[in-house]
């Protein structure tokens, strides 16, 4: 993807995303920005927001943000060359013809061969499985039930116990350490050189709807932790939209999609004739993966493990596949863990008749709350009639909620007339319970130790917040803190660059300095730190307060880090100095 610089700025410059955005989007003036109801995520309140001064979006409820460039990519699914390709034409700009589609050319170069690099590995693995080095792998998979024919379709192999005999093999075959290392096949340490990732595992390999391998889960035939390893994610692999047996369920002359959790619940069910099952791959639903299934199916079977974990992640898909109109009903495990131990016990039959009894999505849910209340205790039983008053108002359809009002009534014994009004009450309350920020956030939550560290990273945000938002803060700010001083890589650069262009411009152009990243991680991330607005009116005073407090935390922690880092007296010292006056740094604005 190689345009020179000044001329995607150039381009840019001359599309503003107003008028871009606003001819797909239906767009509303209001105070600074414009805004309508998010094209990305479905809400009923709008928070995605456009700024004509900053020439960026953002979406306050689902996190989606960038500039013109990154809104055609993502709402027209277009390539970064293809969305600038189409604002030049728009804007009547001419591009050098040649340069660019040479570029492309290498792009998709790449990933063809990543792709076949992919499907040569799973090849071999294929290959080891039927040789004497994979006899214990192949002996495994048979014991839990798995015939010829099954692993043949899905591909199933085995890695060899040497550190780097998979490494050696694709260099036999000619692809270089740079490739293998995008592949993420292997692994390069200075010291000990190249090894590759998975060693001594059965493999699982993934294969995309276009049947293109384009990643591998490998699982240990013990005990040993952990069960599985992944693919990291690659330029051909983005686990949060793909799904594990979707190259095999789209064939499926079966009615919806059955979604469960593991790679063998997915071939149990494949094997079983269930082969309308797929698997997310090791991680929570996205909503990148249910966008994908809105093209395969129009209604969807949860088989998601019968553990708490598994009722969590089941409720929490629910609320997904309702925000997205996707029907779904749940399938009930019970005693069973996962639908592999089911079948494996109770066989077909069994499977299908689970099936026809799965619980709408509604249902389900109240079955969950009855347990959480005494039936026998009046206070109790209130409360529990309550929540399925509640539950029962966020089905849209009138006609779908009285027909779902009336068997609840029956199932659990309940006046159907006082139900109904309770129903009506929460009704109106209920809509804005369906909050999508809410829900927005816990899609996108990380880990706990990734929460912990943005939680830590709050203060540099802020900071950088205030210097786009006022840029008379740049000159007094730089007096005290370096690029260097912020943590985080990407803030660190994006204030190098804000002091460069402030220095020689004057000015700062927030979505120039988006330009430089390509990612939709940095680009969300910075659109929700150069939109947000604090929209509070506060004296000088009380600002250069704020902003001295922000600017002597960061300096405090950074600070910290190089003396932690730091074992040359003579630096200690410094530092020792430095902490000394972080007391006396005073921001002032006049
Ligand atoms: P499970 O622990 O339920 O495993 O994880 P499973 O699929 O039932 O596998 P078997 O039957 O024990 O062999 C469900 C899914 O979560 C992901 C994998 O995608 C797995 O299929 N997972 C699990 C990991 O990615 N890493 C792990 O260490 C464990
Ligand atoms: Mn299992």
């Amino acid at each position: 993807m190689y345009y020179p610089d000044e001329l995607i700025e150039d381009i840019r410059s001359r599309n503003d995303i107003v008028d871009v955005i606003g001819s797909y989007v239906n767009l509303k003036h209001k105070g600074n920005s414009y805004t309508a109801c998010c094209p990305f995520h479905h809400e009923k309140t709008p928070s995605f927001h456009v700024s004509r001064e900053r020439q960026m979006y953002h979406c306050f409820g689902c996190g989606v943000g960038g500039n013109v460039y990154t809104f055609l990519m993502e709402h027209e699914n277009l390539t970064f060359p293809e969305a600038v390709e189409t604002l030049a034409e728009r804007a009547g700009v001419a591009l050098p013809e040649q340069s660019m589609s040479k570029e492309e050319r290498r792009r998709a170069d790449e990933r063809t061969r990543l792709k076949e690099m992919n499907k040569a590995a799973a090849g071999y693995f294929h290959y080891l499985l039927k040789t004497d080095h994979g006899s214990n792998a192949l002996e495994y998979l048979k014991k839990r039930g798995l015939s010829d024919d099954t692993i043949t379709k899905f591909g199933l192999g085995y890695s060899d116990k040497y550190r780097d005999d998979l490494y050696k093999y694709l260099k036999s075959k000619g692809y270089k350490d740079n490739e293998l290392k995008d592949s993420g096949l292997a692994m390069f340490n200075e010291k000990e050189g190249p090894s590759d990732r998975f060693w001594n595992r059965v493999m699982f390999p993934i294969i995309d709807p276009n049947n293109k391998v384009i990643g591998f889960g490998g699982r240990v035939m013990g005990d040993a932790k952990p069960k599985y390893i992944n693919s990291q994610d690659t330029i051909v692999f983005d686990k949060s939209r793909n799904l594990y047996g979707l190259n095999l369920a789209k064939k499926s002359k079966r009615r919806g999609i059955i979604f469960c959790e593991g790679y063998m619940d997915v071939i149990s069910m494949h094997q079983a004739g269930f082969d309308n099952a797929v698997a997310s791959l090791g991680t929570a639903l996205t909503v990148g993966q249910v966008n994908l299934i809105k093209r395969y199916t129009d209604r969807v079977f949860l088989a998601y493990d019968s553990d708490e974990a598994g009722t969590k992640a089941t409720l929490r898909a629910l609320e997904i596949m309702r925000e997205f109109e996707l029907p779904a009903r749940v399938i009930s495990l019970k005693p069973y863990k996962d639908p592999d131990e089911l079948i494996s016990t109770e066989g077909t039959e069994a499977f299908e008749k689970r099936i026809e009894e799965a619980k709408s999505g509604v249902m389900f849910e109240i079955g969950i709350l009855e347990h959480n209340y005494n039936q026998d205790d009046p206070q109790e039983r209130t409360e529990f009639q309550k929540e399925i008053a509640k539950c029962l108002s966020k089905i849209n359809d009138p006609l779908e909620r009285n027909n779902y009002i009336e068997s609840v009534a029956k199932l659990y014994n309940i006046e159907k007339e006082p139900l109904k009004e309770a129903v009506t009450v929460f009704g109106v309350s209920g809509k804005s319970n369906v909050d999508m920020s809410a829900f927005a956030d816990r899609t996108r939550r990380g880990s706990p130790e990734q929460e912990k560290k943005k939680e830590s990273l709050k203060t540099e945000r802020i900071l950088i917040t205030w210097l786009v938002n006022d840029n008379s803060l740049i000159q007094p700010v730089s007096e005290y803190l370096t690029p260097e001083d912020f943590v985080e890589d990407l803030y660190r650069d994006v204030v190098r660059m804000i002091y460069d262009s402030f220095d020689s411009t004057g000015k700062i152009e927030p979505a120039a300095i988006m330009d430089r990243y390509y990612s939709k991680e940095e680009h969300e991330e910075l659109s929700s730190i150069m939109q947000q607005d604090f929209g509070v009116e506060i004296s000088n005073e009380e600002k250069s307060g704020e902003i001295t407090n922000l600017v002597k935390r960061i300096k405090e922690k950074s600070i910290k880090y190089r003396m932690d880092n730091s074992i040359d007296l003579n630096e200690r010292s410094k530092l020792i100095e430095e902490k000394k006056a972080v007391g006396k740094i005073h921001i002032n604005l006049n």
